[in-house]
């Protein structure tokens, strides 16, 4: 009887052992709950982490506790050396969303994370989650969608870009117009040694009078005085260009080297 007892209560304990190794296979409650949310994490360059989780009536709090470090060889552990640790109640745009915009990631740095949601008026925490920063990681538009957009986005970007331009073109220019071409305009005026007493003011103030034209004003190298006009040296043989092109029509100048293959 005895025998049978003890035996009796070690099947007991063992059933009970049983019950128990079955219930640990289960993931607790608030682990199934967790895993429902889908947390992202996206870096930005050259500084900013942000992390976000699908706006969702469950969710009441969303909270990250993230630490990055770096490997050493020296060390077993990553050296964690920075943190962000926040929560949000506040959905936008349809995310709980948590921003740091001022850490620094890089490529093969260790991010290691646990995020936690309040429902109900109860917190909940996740695993620990850790991944190692790849590539994809990163958020990085890509240049051929938004070329021109993003040039126009950075004001520094598109002055350097109008610059290059600019050079590519007076060199084209130049090449077309050819080495002999001069940096010399005429104002024909009849009479003009009767009329005109400061040709660099005569030659500034018809520049003046065209909008496009009032930098050319500083580019006058010299002006001279003829019986038949006003002549003018510009800087540049495009400056000369210049001039000719937006005065055409309103300014009354010419090319001087017109004037010189007509002779
Ligand atoms: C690794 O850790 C050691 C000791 O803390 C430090 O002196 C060294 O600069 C670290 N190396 C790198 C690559 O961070
Ligand atoms: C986030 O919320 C939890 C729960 O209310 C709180 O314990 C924790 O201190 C909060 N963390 C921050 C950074 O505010
Ligand atoms: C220019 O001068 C000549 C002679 O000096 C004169 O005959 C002529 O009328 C003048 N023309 C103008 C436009 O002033």
């Amino acid at each position: 009887m005895e025998r049978f007892s003890a035996a009796f209560l070690i099947l007991c304990a063992l059933i009970g052992t049983l019950t128990r190794a079955q219930e640990e296979v289960h993931l607790p409650d608030y682990l199934v709950f967790m895993k429902q949310f889908l947390v992202h994490v996206q870096i930005r360059e050259p500084s900013g982490i942000m992390v976000w989780t699908r706006d969702s009536s469950l969710i009441e709090m969303f909270g990250i506790e993230l630490h990055v470090g770096q490997l050493n060889h020296t060390h077993h552990e990553p050296i964690w050396d920075r943190q962000l640790i926040a929560n949000t109640s506040v959905p936008m745009d349809g995310k709980f969303l948590i921003f740091d915009h001022d850490m620094t990631i890089k490529k093969d740095e260790i991010i290691r994370y646990r995020f936690s949601v309040q429902h109900k008026g109860t917190l909940s925490h996740s695993n620990y989650h850790r991944m190692t920063v790849t590539d994809h990681l990163f958020y990085r538009p890509k240049n051929n969608v938004c070329y021109s957009e993003c040039l126009m986005d950075n004001q520094e970007a598109m002055q350097v870009e109008t610059a290059r331009l600019k050079t590519i073109l007076e060199n084209k220019i130049l090449d077309c117009v050819g080495p002999q071409a001069s940096e010399h305009l005429f104002f024909p005026f009849a009479n003009a040694t009767s009329y005109v007493a400061d040709t660099l003011q005569f030659v500034q103030y018809r520049l003046w009078q065209i909008e496009g034209l009032r930098p050319m004003v500083n580019n006058v190298v010299t002006t001279y005085l003829a019986h038949d006009g006003v002549g003018v040296k510009m800087k540049s043989v495009l400056d000369k260009l210049k001039v000719l092109e937006l005065g055409r029509g309103t300014l009354d100048v010419v090319d001087f080297d017109a004037i010189l293959q007509e002779t």
